[in-house]
């Protein structure tokens, strides 16, 4: 028996072994292996081809937000997600929503009106039906709500839940009412609350860790934790973010990485010395096998896959190169912490 068990073991690393794509390594692990796509980028080759042969997960980096998807208070614009989820068929690979209710990325008639409690109540859960209901079927797990919490663990204070704020009752109001409008409008859908900063035991992660236990008592249909993992050159460890994910996962919620990059200071051409590319490969190789460790930890997703496009330059001049392919689409030392924690025996 045990010399069969030792065999099948060593079936299983030679297959990990031969895995020649971080989709393929993905696959024989069981994990979703996504990134965040653009896309009016499917039309440039060499993007299009790293992604169907490296990932076989992806979600709109920006399309499927509610500036995008909510342009007026009557209208819906569903084109960007649609041609996403059409990519996504057509190449075998499942898609991840994101985001319904978020403090950023509200449309312009939405930020600029004024709205009683109930108005924005109704401008909620009319939004998150008609979206959830649009791809449903199409899109297997969404990121409900983003960002909800602030560093210190209080409830952010924002369009939602502020002034006016929607009214809806509960320390969680908006946040519960908006898992429940979800799940009616899709119940196979898998209902995620994603946020930064939050990867390790901190104030906010015990704040997040406290509401997803509220929430799952109230029988909210709350289905996993996003982490985004937004991260830069300092250390991490595979152990402290492990022991967190474990218990958000030892309440039965799957646990997801959801928007992985590292940035890195960069030359005036966008280049970082290669001490910093290693760093970068070790940091990847610590949040994947975290993941990689952790029951339940069922995707590791980057945000974004080559450092050709990348929001981190535009959001923090003077960083980039946070991605697992470089700008030439070559593999980077962040590719091989991937595969090396998607490839590692248990
Ligand atoms: C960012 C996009 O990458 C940018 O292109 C856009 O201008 C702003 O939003 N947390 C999130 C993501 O949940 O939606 C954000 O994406 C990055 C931070």
């Amino acid at each position: 028996m045990l010399s069969r068990i030792a065999s099948v073991a060593a079936a299983c690393v030679a297959l990990f072994a031969a895995a020649e794509s971080l989709r393929q390594a993905a696959d024989m692990r069981g994990i979703a292996m996504g990134t965040a796509v653009n896309a009016r980028l499917f039309s440039e080759p060499a993007y299009a081809a790293t992604l169907i042969r490296e990932f076989n997960q992806i979600q709109p980096e920006n399309g499927m937000k509610m500036a995008r998807t909510h342009p007026d208070k009557d209208r819906f614009d569903f084109s960007e997600g649609d041609a996403i989820v059409a990519f996504a068929a057509k190449n075998g690979v499942k898609v991840r929503g994101h985001t319904l209710v978020w403090h950023e990325g509200i449309p312009a008639w939405l930020a600029k009106g004024t709205w009683k409690p109930e108005e924005l109540r109704a401008i909620l859960n009319g939004h998150v039906r008609a979206e959830v209901a649009h791809f449903a079927g199409k899109v297997y797990a969404w990121d409900v709500v983003n960002e909800a919490i602030d560093k210190d663990g209080s409830m952010r204070q924002d369009l939602w839940n502020g002034k006016p704020g929607t009214g809806a009752p509960g320390t969680y109001g908006y946040i519960e009412e908006a898992f429940r409008t979800a799940h009616a409008a899709d119940p196979q859908a898998v209902l995620f609350y994603n946020d930064y900063d939050s990867e390790v035991a901190n104030a906010k992660s015990d704040a997040i860790y406290a509401m997803a236990r509220e929430l799952l008592a109230h029988g909210v249909p709350i289905g996993g934790v996003g982490f985004q993992c937004h991260l830069s050159d300092a250390s991490v460890s595979r152990e402290a973010m492990s022991a967190n994910f474990r218990r958000f996962a030892d309440l039965g919620l799957q646990v997801q990485i959801t928007e992985l990059d590292v940035r890195l200071p960069v030359n005036a051409s966008g280049v970082a010395t290669i001490s910093e590319l290693k760093q970068e490969g070790t940091i990847y190789f610590e949040v994947a096998s975290a993941c990689v460790a952790t029951p339940r930890c069922s995707a590791i997703q980057t945000w974004g896959f080559t450092d050709r496009h990348s929001w981190i330059p535009h959001s923090k001049p003077g960083f980039g190169a946070g991605l697992p392919f470089d700008a030439n689409y070559r593999p980077k030392a962040a590719f091989t912490g991937l595969m090396d924690a998607l490839t590692m025996k248990q």
